[in-house]
C-alpha cells in the first residue's frame, strides 16, 4: 500500500505542481482548496487526484475533512501545509480584516491541518510535516507585515514539532520558496515584479517543480534525520 499525502491548496499553483510529483513518485494523494470548484475539477480530471473542498482556516472543518480523506483514501503519513493568501498593503494602509484573514489563512491554518493529523501519525510512528514558508518570512517585505509575521510563525513550527515528533518517527520542516512563478507572483504589479526579478541573481522566476522537488525529498524516508530545518529554494536571492 502506498503513502498517503494531504496537500493543501494543492490544485493549483506550488500546490498543485508538489500534488503531481508527489503522485508520480508513488504516493496516494489528496490535494483540499477552498474555493475554485472548476479548477480544482479540471486538475481531478487531467490528475486523477481527489479533491476536497474545504477552509482551512477554519478547524471544524479542517477536522471533519481530514476524517472523510482518512476514511475514503486511508491514514495520512504525509501533510503538506501549502495554503496560503497574500492581502498585501503598506503597514500605514493594512486592515485589521486584511492582517486576520492571513494569519488565519496562512499560520492559523497550519494548525489546522497538522493537528487532526499529529495523534494519528504518534500511533504508527512515521510522519512527515512539511510547511510552505516563504523567502518573505525569512527577509520580510514591503507591504506584507502580515504576511512575513505567518510565514515567519511556521518556521517557528517546525523547529517546535520537529523536536515533539522525533521520537515518534515524524519529522517537521519548512520549505521557503522565493519568487515563483504562480497567479500568486503575477498578481503583484508588473513593474514591481520586474523589479523584484532584477534582485534575483539567478535572473528568473522559479518555478513551481523546483519546489515539488524539496517536497517529495522531504517526504521519503531518506530525509528521516533531516527534521526542523528550512530549505531555502529561491534562486540565490536571499542567504539565512
Ligand atoms: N520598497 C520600498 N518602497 C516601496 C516598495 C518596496 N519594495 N514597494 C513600494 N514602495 C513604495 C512606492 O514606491 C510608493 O512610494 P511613494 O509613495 O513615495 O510613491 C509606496 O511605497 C507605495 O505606496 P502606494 O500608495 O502606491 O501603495 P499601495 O497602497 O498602492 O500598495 C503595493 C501597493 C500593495 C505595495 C504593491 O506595490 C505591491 O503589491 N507590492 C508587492 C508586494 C510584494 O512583493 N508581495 C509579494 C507577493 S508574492 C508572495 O508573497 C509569494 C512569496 O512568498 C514570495
Amino acid at each position: 500500500m502506498s503513502r498517503v499525502a494531504l496537500v493543501t491548496g494543492g490544485s493549483r499553483g506550488i500546490g498543485e505542481a508538489i500534488s503531481k510529483a508527489l503522485k508520480d513518485a508513488g504516493y496516494t494523494v489528496a490535494a483540499t482548496y477552498a474555493g475554485n470548484d472548476e479548477a480544482a475539477a479540471k486538475f481531478t480530471d487531467e490528475t486523477g487526484i481527489k479533491t476536497y473542498k474545504w477552509n482551512v482556516a477554519d478547524y471544524d472543518e479542517s477536522k471533519a475533512g481530514i476524517e472523510k480523506v482518512e476514511a475514503e483514501v486511508g491514514p495520512i503519513d504525509i501533510v503538506v501545509a501549502n495554503a496560503g493568501i497574500t492581502r498585501d498593503a503598506p503597514f500605514h494602509k493594512m486592515t485589521p480584516e486584511q492582517w486576520h484573514q492571513v494569519i488565519d489563512t496562512n499560520l492559523t491554518g497550519v494548525f489546522n491541518t497538522v493537528h487532526p493529523v499529529w495523534p494519528g501519525m504518534r500511533e504508527r510512528k512515521f510522519g512527515r510535516v512539511i510547511v510552505i514558508s516563504s523567502i518573505n518570512g525569512q527577509k520580510g517585505q514591503f507591504a506584507q507585515v502580515n504576511y512575513a509575521a505567518t510565514k515567519a510563525g511556521d518556521l517557528g513550527i517546525v523547529k517546535s514539532l520537529a523536536q515533539e515528533g522525533a521520537r515518534a518517527g515524524i519529522t517537521a520542516n519548512a520549505i521557503c520558496p522565493g519568487y515563483i512563478g504562480t497567479d500568486m507572483v503575477m498578481a503583484v504589479p508588473e513593474k514591481v515584479r520586474e523589479s523584484i526579478i532584477a534582485q534575483i541573481p539567478a535572473g528568473r522566476l522559479g518555478e513551481p517543480e523546483e519546489i515539488a522537488r524539496c517536497v517529495v525529498f522531504l517526504a521519503s524516508d531518506d530525509s528521516g534525520f533531516i527534521n526542523g530545518s528550512t530549505i531555502s529554494a529561491n534562486g540565490a536571492q536571499f542567504f539565512v
